[in-house]
């Protein structure tokens, strides 16, 4: 079985949600549960962002000593030192490093030539791999770059120093397959492809980042980046705890598995949603209050005889108590008795038919029914003894 890294971009990629920001303590106290959750790589910030992003990546790497903490930088000596001083003391002081390699990003952004975006690529590799134990480099906006130009700048870039090689789908734009043969292609054309680690950093704006980072995965990535609940720039970034579950689910097709403790899932996602103030949506898979929710009748019959009817994912394999069966107006006989039984209810088989009509009538008028709604059904229309 194929182990597959996570590198872990929640205090980074993450923070750079909209409307997000952390403090020190609130950044310290999720890359400690970041550990606990067993990610290989933490990217705690950008040092060269601001006097607090690099206070915070030094306390991160001070602190952190189960898994390795890195920081980003642009292709700027200066980007590259302020890294180097958040990240020396850290167990295994590791840089990422990137430039933008596609022609609309160098036309625009850059205003460089392919030969002096690689000069600016390579100079910057060779000054960090000087100082650094690892160099993790980017090809920012990878997905729409000339693949004979991506293949190009790459090999000179570990030529340079580079460890670890990462292709980004900067803007959320490509399809699995297609990606998958990005992979591919890099690893035909690129000559030293062997002597790096490749890795998969998506972004979800079509909705396909885990996705994409699974079809990476099956074309040689043996790292994934991504974030908690999938939180990060516009849309967000791959959903790490999706990604992960899907392997674990999964493993016999995709035959690769993550060190990833998941019963921590749940603790860190509750915990990266209260302290960014953003909320998980219901229906988010592994995570989303629903996630484990049954509310029609047929699925709660199903899963009140045998839970993997209509149950892919246990709960507790991810850190929740239970599932959860939601009374509504869809549900039936089975999951309302049981739910009766449950309050301490015992209701007679002639009964059941009479209490569970008035259950139906009041449903359709409301979206949920509580233990109080059923108790009061019960309390007006009487038990037999
Ligand atoms: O999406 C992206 O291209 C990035 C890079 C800085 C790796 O976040
Ligand atoms: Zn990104």
């Amino acid at each position: 079985m194929q182990k597959v890294k996570i590198f872990d971009t929640t205090l980074r990629d993450g923070e750079q949600s909209a409307g997000v920001n952390l403090n020190m303590s609130e950044k310290l106290e999720i890359a400690r549960q970041l550990e606990r959750l067993s990610v290989d790589i933490i990217e705690a910030g950008f040092p060269a962002a601001s006097p607090g992003d690099l206070a915070s990546v030094r306390e991160i790497a001070r602190t952190i000593k189960g898994c390795s903490v890195t920081g980003l930088a642009r292709a700027v000596i200066s980007d590259i030192d302020a890294a180097w001083e958040a990240l020396k003391e850290g167990a295994e002081p590791r840089l990422h490093t990137f430039i933008a390699t596609s022609p609309i990003h160098r036309e625009f952004k850059l205003k460089q030539s392919k030969e002096q975006v690689i000069e600016t690529a390579v100079s910057s590799v060779r000054y960090a791999a000087s100082k650094f134990a690892v160099v993790q480099w980017s090809a920012e906006d990878a997905c729409r770059t000339e693949l004979p130009f991506l293949a190009e700048i790459i090999e000179q870039v570990i030529r340079a120093g580079a460890q670890v090689i990462n292709i980004p789908d900067t803007v959320g734009y490509i399809t699995p397959e297609e990606y998958g043969n990005v992979f591919k292609y890099l690893y035909e054309h690129v000559p030293s492809i062997n002597k790096v680690e490749l890795s998969t950093h998506c972004h979800d704006d079509l909705g396909l980042a885990v996705a994409n980072s699974l079809a990476a995965v099956q074309h040689g990535a043996r790292q994934v980046e991504g974030t908690i609940n999938g939180i990060g720039e516009r849309a967000g970034n791959t959903a790490l705890e999706e990604l992960a579950v899907a392997l674990h689910i999964r493993k016999d097709y995709f035959q690769a598995e993550t060190r990833l403790n998941l019963q921590e899932i749940s603790r860190t996602s509750t915990l990266v949603s209260k302290l960014t103030g953003m909320e998980v949506p219901a229906n988010k898979a592994v995570v989303g209050r629903n996630a484990f929710a049954h509310e029609s009748g047929i699925h709660q019959d199903g899963v009140l005889k045998e839970k993997t009817t209509y149950e892919i994912i246990s709960p507790e394999l991810v850190g929740y108590q239970n599932n959860s069966m939601v009374l509504g107006k869809h549900s039936g006989r089975h999951a309302f008795r049981n739910r009766l039984k449950e309050l301490g209810i015992e209701v007679q088989d002639q009964e059941i038919n009479r209490l569970f009509s008035v259950f139906k009538e009041t449903a359709d008028r409301k979206k949920e029914m509580t233990d109080e709604d059923l108790v009061a059904i019960v309390l007006e229309e009487g038990l037999s003894k």
